[in-house]
Formats: C-alpha cells, sequence, structure tokens
C-alpha cells in the first residue's frame, strides 16, 4: 500500500466517522423536537385535593385545567341531588367545565338564585349544571377526571367519571 492509499484512507475514514457523530447528534435533537415539551407534558393534568381547596358550601371555586376554568361546588343539603354528583363520604359536589355549552363564554355564579347564568346570551344552568334556561343546548361538560380520597387529578379518566358521564340530566 503506497503513502497516497493510506491518506486517503484516513481521509475517508476520518470523513465517515465525523458524518457519523454529526448524524448521532441531529438525531438526538429530532428527538428532542419531537417529545413533548415538560411542560406540555405537565399542563395535560390537574391535581388538587377538593377538600382543601373547596371549603364553604354553596360557592363554587374554579380551578383551571388545560387552560379551561373548571367549576368545583360543594352542594349545600338544599340543592338538588344528581347521579353526576360526585359523592365523597357525606359530601357532593358539582364538578363541570365552565365554559357555556352553547358558544363558549364563561358563565358566573349568581348566589342568589344558586344557578350559573351566561352573560351572553342569557343562557342558565342549575347548581348541577344542568341548563335550565335560554340557549344552551346541553348541561356543562364534565370533566375527566381520577379520584384517590379526596385527591382529584383532572385529565384522567377514572370509574367515577366514566359512570357519570352515563347520566342524562
Ligand atoms: S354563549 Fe352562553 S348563552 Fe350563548
Amino acid at each position: 500500500m503506497s503513502e497516497k492509499t493510506s491518506r486517503r484512507d484516513f481521509i475517508g475514514m476520518s470523513f465517515v466517522g465525523v458524518t457519523a457523530v454529526g448524524a448521532i447528534f441531529s438525531l438526538g435533537a429530532m428527538k428532542k423536537s419531537w417529545d413533548p415539551l415538560p411542560s406540555v407534558l405537565a399542563g395535560g393534568f390537574t391535581t388538587f385535593d377538593i377538600d382543601k381547596v373547596v371549603k364553604v358550601a354553596g360557592t363554587p371555586v374554579t380551578v383551571v385545567w388545560r387552560g379551561k376554568p373548571i367549576f368545583v361546588l360543594l352542594k349545600t343539603s338544599k340543592m338538588p341531588k344528581t347521579n353526576r354528583d360526585l359523592v365523597i363520604g357525606a359530601k357532593r359536589y358539582t364538578l363541570v367545565i365552565g365554559i357555556c355549552t352553547h358558544l363558549g363564554c364563561i358563565p358566573a355564579w349568581e348566589p342568589k338564585r344558586e344557578i350559573w347564568k351566561c352573560a351572553c346570551h342569557g343562557g342558565e344552568y342549575n347548581s348541577s349544571g344542568k341548563n335550565i334556561f335560554g340557549p344552551p343546548p346541553r348541561p356543562l361538560d364534565l370533566v375527566p377526571f381520577s379520584r384517590k380520597g379526596t385527591v382529584l387529578v383532572l385529565g384522567e379518566t377514572g370509574p367515577e367519571y366514566k359512570k357519570m358521564l352515563k347520566v342524562k340530566l
């Protein structure tokens, strides 16, 4: 083998080596760009202890799940019971997505009437989230959740949520 040939081989091998390393780095970079960002992964779920977040019966609390308002209402004993209530011990909750099913406004709670009223076109929902007046075509939508004790994970589909989906208000 001449000196010229072995030099060419060396340059050729070096080129292959550099190319391979470059390809590995590129693949790594591509994979990073395909993977969801950590903030997106974490953004899929909202975890909270319902007992700590909702203390006063009859006054709904709003938590946020994937940028959406979620109404959590601890029902008073006077409020109508439904099979769509989340029951934990002796407590009954309404747990719904706080977006009007007509055109997507956010209804506000009216404490005197114990209803959510949508300011956009006057739609009304009772304390169970059932549409009772105006243009909304259906009750407030349920939010997927799972539960362990009093800790809820919004974004997971637990057995209670699956049961509630079958209930017609
Ligand atoms: S958007 Fe709520 S009643 Fe129209």
